[in-house]
Order: structure tokens, then C-alpha cells, then sequence
């Protein structure tokens, strides 16, 4: 098989063949011309099949290692499709951990529909084990979760939805396919906000799903084509165009961070440093088995909201703002950006302090985002 980058610049796009562009062309008809009336064409109407956006579909299907790709408009309405099977009175087990828009959907659109919901901490198989019941469906989860950057053993998943007859869903988002491919420990289905690491430079909104069940996959075409929420034909042409570089970017997000982790956790000024990098992380070890490297996203305690207030305050480099992945650093607080829809009791309970404040570490040359820290770490 192809290594990732061979694959990255190649799989979906081949030379055009009319003239032989070596980039994919932006296919921006919304409709095609057909032959004879009753006579089927592959291309007939652009929400169902655009050539531009299933080349970037054929692409992300190979990156994650799966049999079919689809891409959306957004991250969220990947995860609105990917969950599209679920039917009033169905159960879902889901991480206790995760985006704050992700929660929002399942706990204020889904449970409005009749869906169930148990929120685990899936640091342990043995809770997702045990929430699982007669009516559950799907077990949904990211990992490493965000913002506490907590694992999820992918394997050990897969293995309790197998025997249980149920779908697992996994969100990438964090990793992108570089990093960790979830189907090959036997999820069934993985997908990103193509918004963060896929996309890469803060540029495009974007989603996709990845699966190679066949009976799945044909659920999802039918609800990407129904609800009608697909990644336009430029969207998918900036995502082609990211992706080939995706590699050569998780190298450098990977090394930045865990140099600036190792920094951070040797300071006395902040309480906690969450990197799956980190010798100290709990999960160092699953994290070694799981993932090829760390990559670029940390979490830290400063302590206060004040704390926290003034760290952001001083860096000159890490913009604060919503978002990641990017190649520029961001830095954000989850509290009030991110995780304003996780109910208080339940940013408690997970240690989304009002102190904690989320990196991700860009590509930028490493002395001067330490420099950053270093004004940061001064500011507390
Ligand atoms: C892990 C994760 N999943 C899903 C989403 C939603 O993606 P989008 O904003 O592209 O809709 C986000 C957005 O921040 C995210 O961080």
C-alpha cells in the first residue's frame, strides 16, 4: 500500500482528462447535460455528486484507511449524519468528555427527537461496558477528548461494540488520519471537523465521515444527499490542496508541542499539563500503542480565572480564539468559549476549571513560541 503521503497527493486525483491538469479542476456546475431522457448518468445533479468533491471524498476515504469517504459542510453536520441512523427510543453511550457543540447537538437536538443518552468516562472500557443496554445503538466518543485531553483505548471499543451488535463512531478531529486511524483497531466509523487539522490553515468550514461498512455508508450518502449539508466544490478543492501537506504539518504541530508541554510541565506556575506526550500522562502508554505521535493540542491549569486572564493576555504569537489546527498557534479559554454549553456540575466533575486554557501549537518556528510561554508564564 501507498505510504500516507503518496497517498495524500494522489488517491482521487488522478490527471483531469481533458487536459491533462494535474490538479484537481473546481467543477462548479450545478447541473450536468444527460443524454436521453430515462437513460442514468453518473453526474446528474450537483448535492448528489460533484466530481471536485469526489475526488477530496476518495482522498480522506484512503487517509483513514476506509472504503468510502463523505464530506459535508461542516464538522457538525458530519456528526448530524453519522448519527442519522439513531430512531426515538434508541441508546446511545457517548464519551462524558468531548466538544461542547457535540454535546449540545446530542443532549438539546437528538434527546428533543427520543434519543437516550448515558455520558460515560470512557478513560476505563469497564463504564462503557456497563451503560451499555437493550436499546443502545451506537457508542460515540473522541479521543483524546477535548479540552482534558483523556484517551479512549480505540481497540478495546470496538471490541465491546462488536459483541454488543452496535455501531461505533469515533471523532479524529484532534489526531487527523496522520496521526491515528481508528478503523484499523475496528471502529466503524470515523469522522473529523475537516475545519481543524484536515483544512489546516483556518481557511474552510468542513466536515467528513469515513466508513467501510457498506450497509453504513449507504445510509449516510442517502442522509448527505437528504439533508443536503455537502462541502461545496471550492471548499473541496482548498481541502485537496491542504491534505497534501498534511503529513510534513502534524510532523511540526507534534514537535512544537510536545517541546512546549515538556517546558510548561517543568514550571512550578501551572498545576496541570494534559499532552498524551508526557511520560506523566496516564495514558502515556495507550497513547504510544494508539497514535503515531502527540500532536498539537494541550491543555493546562493555571490556576484561576485571573490566571488565566492575564497568560493569554501577554502572548504575542497565540492568537486567542476559537478553533485549531491551523498552522498559526491559538489559544482558548473552554470555560467561556468552547464548553459554555456543558452544564457547570459537569465542567466540574471533568476539570474544565475556569483556570484551564487550551493550546494549539501552530507551526511556527519553536524559539519564539516558547518566548510566548515564557511572557505568559511571567504574566501569572
Ligand atoms: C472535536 C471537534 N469535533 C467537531 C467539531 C465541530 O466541527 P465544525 O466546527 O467544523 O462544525 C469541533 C469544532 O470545534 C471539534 O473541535
Amino acid at each position: 500500500m501507498p505510504g500516507f503521503s503518496t497517498k495524500a497527493i494522489h488517491a482521487g486525483q488522478a490527471p483531469e482528462q481533458i487536459t491533462g491538469a494535474v490538479t484537481v479542476p473546481i467543477f462548479q456546475s450545478s447541473t450536468y447535460a444527460q443524454h436521453n431522457l430515462g437513460e442514468h448518468v453518473k453526474y446528474d445533479y450537483g448535492r448528489t455528486i460533484n466530481p471536485t468533491r469526489e475526488a477530496w471524498e476518495t482522498s480522506i476515504a484512503a487517509l483513514e484507511n476506509g472504503k468510502h469517504g463523505f464530506a459535508f459542510s461542516s464538522g457538525m453536520s458530519a456528526i448530524a449524519a453519522a448519527t442519522s441512523m439513531l430512531r426515538p427510543g434508541d441508546h446511545v453511550v457517548a464519551g462524558d468528555d468531548m466538544y461542547g457543540g457535540t454535546y449540545r447537538y446530542f443532549s438539546k437536538v437528538l434527546a428533543e427527537f427520543g434519543v437516550e443518552f448515558s455520558f460515560v468516562d470512557m478513560r476505563q472500557i469497564g463504564p462503557v461496558a456497563t451503560a451499555i443496554k437493550k436499546n443502545t445503538r451506537l457508542i460515540y466518543c473522541e479521543t483524546p477528548t477535548n479540552p482534558m485531553m483523556n484517551l479512549v483505548d480505540l481497540a478495546a471499543v470496538a471490541e465491546v461494540a462488536k459483541k454488543a451488535g452496535i455501531m461505533s463512531v469515533v471523532d479524529n478531529t484532534f489526531m487527523s488520519p496522520y496521526l491515528q486511524n481508528p478503523l484499523d483497531f475496528g471502529i466503524d466509523v470515523v469522522l473529523h471537523s475537516a475545519t481543524k487539522y484536515l483544512g489546516g490553515h483556518s481557511d474552510v468550514i468542513g466536515g467528513v465521515v469515513v466508513t467501510s461498512n457498506d450497509a453504513y455508508a449507504e445510509k449516510i450518502k442517502f442522509y448527505q444527499n437528504a439533508y443536503g449539508a455537502i462541502a461545496s466544490p471550492f471548499d473541496s478543492w482548498l481541502m485537496l490542496r491542504s491534505v497534501k501537506t498534511l503529513a510534513l504539518r502534524m510532523r511540526a504541530h507534534s514537535n512544537n508541542a510536545q517541546i512546549i508541554a515538556e517546558r510548561l510541565h517543568a514550571d512550578a506556575r501551572i498545576a496541570k499539563v494534559h499532552y498524551p506526550g508526557l511520560p506523566t500522562h496516564p495514558q502515556h502508554e495507550l497513547a504510544l500503542r494508539q497514535m503515531k505521535d502527540f500532536g498539537g493540542m494541550i491543555s493546562i491549569d493555571t490556576g484561576s480565572l485571573e490566571k488565566a486572564k492575564a497568560f493569554t493576555k501577554a502572548l504575542h504569537h497565540f492568537t486567542l480564539g476559537e478553533s485549531l489546527g491551523g498552522v498559526e498557534s491559538l489559544v482558548c479559554h473552554p470555560v467561556s468559549m468552547t464548553h459554555g454549553s456543558v452544564p457547570p456540575e459537569q465542567r466540574q466533575k471533568l476539570g474544565i476549571t475556569d483556570g484551564l486554557v487550551r493550546l494549539s501549537v501552530g507551526i511556527e518556528d519553536v524559539e519564539d513560541l516558547l518566548e510566548d510561554i515564557e511572557r505568559g508564564l511571567d504574566a501569572i
